[in-house]
């Protein structure tokens, strides 16, 4: 059995997804163990409770400073004790403590067919702007494992998405949910819990 944990910062669609796909079927042989977001008023929250799925809030504000925040953050992830770590819009740097201590059992959903439109500032409806703004026909999604970098980790899967006529940032930003992260976000953990992708 995968022990995933889903670290979340907002509404939690890529969370719903994932305990969608474990419900049908989609995703074999995995348990959310663990929600865990920077938000306590974040929607994914109630999605986990609604679940019965354990939840945390680690925020940074309850923190004397960056460290103690940092260090709550890992001390609730290995509370869970996952298998995989699960980034599903989830909008904190990890602390590096953290990627060496769980290095090629990060994985990280990004709005676009990165490189494109990926890196620092770009997070959530502000990736889809970008994308409009230079006129691409295609964008999509990725997920891929969580390096030191900023979206800059080994890719492992895309779903590109056709960029239509009068897009707003936020038509583009649910066709991309729809019809890109949350098919292969799920698609990449089943393929974890069946051994067709290997965690070193
Ligand atoms: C969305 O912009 C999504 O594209 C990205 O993170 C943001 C929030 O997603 N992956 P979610 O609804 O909280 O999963």
């Amino acid at each position: 059995m995968l022990r995933i944990a889903v670290l979340v910062s907002g509404g939690g669609t890529n969370l719903q997804a994932i305990i969608d796909s474990i419900a049908d079927g989609r995703i074999k042989d995995t348990q959310i163990v663990k929600v865990i977001s920077n938000k306590a008023d974040a929607y994914a929250l109630k999605r986990a409770e609604e679940n019965g799925i354990a939840s945390e809030a680690v925020v940074r504000k309850d923190f004397l400073d960056k460290e103690a925040f940092h260090e709550a953050l890992i001390r609730a992830v290995d509370e869970a004790q996952p298998d995989l770590v699960v980034l599903a819009g989830f909008l904190v740097v990890l602390p590096l403590k953290m990627i060496e201590k769980y290095r090629g059992r990060i994985i990280n959903i990004h709005p676009s067919l990165i490189p494109s439109f990926c890196g620092n500032g770009f997070y959530g409806l502000k990736v889809h702007e970008a994308a409009l703004a230079r006129g691409v026909k295609v964008t999509g999604a990725t997920v891929h494992f969580v390096d030191e970098g900023t979206d800059t980790g080994p890719i492992i899967a895309q779903k590109a998405v056709e960029v239509q006529e009068g897009d707003t940032a936020e038509i583009l930003q649910k066709r991309v949910m729809e019809q890109a992260e949350w098919i292969i976000l799920p698609g990449v953990i089943n393929d974890i819990a069946c051994g067709k992708i290997q965690l070193k």
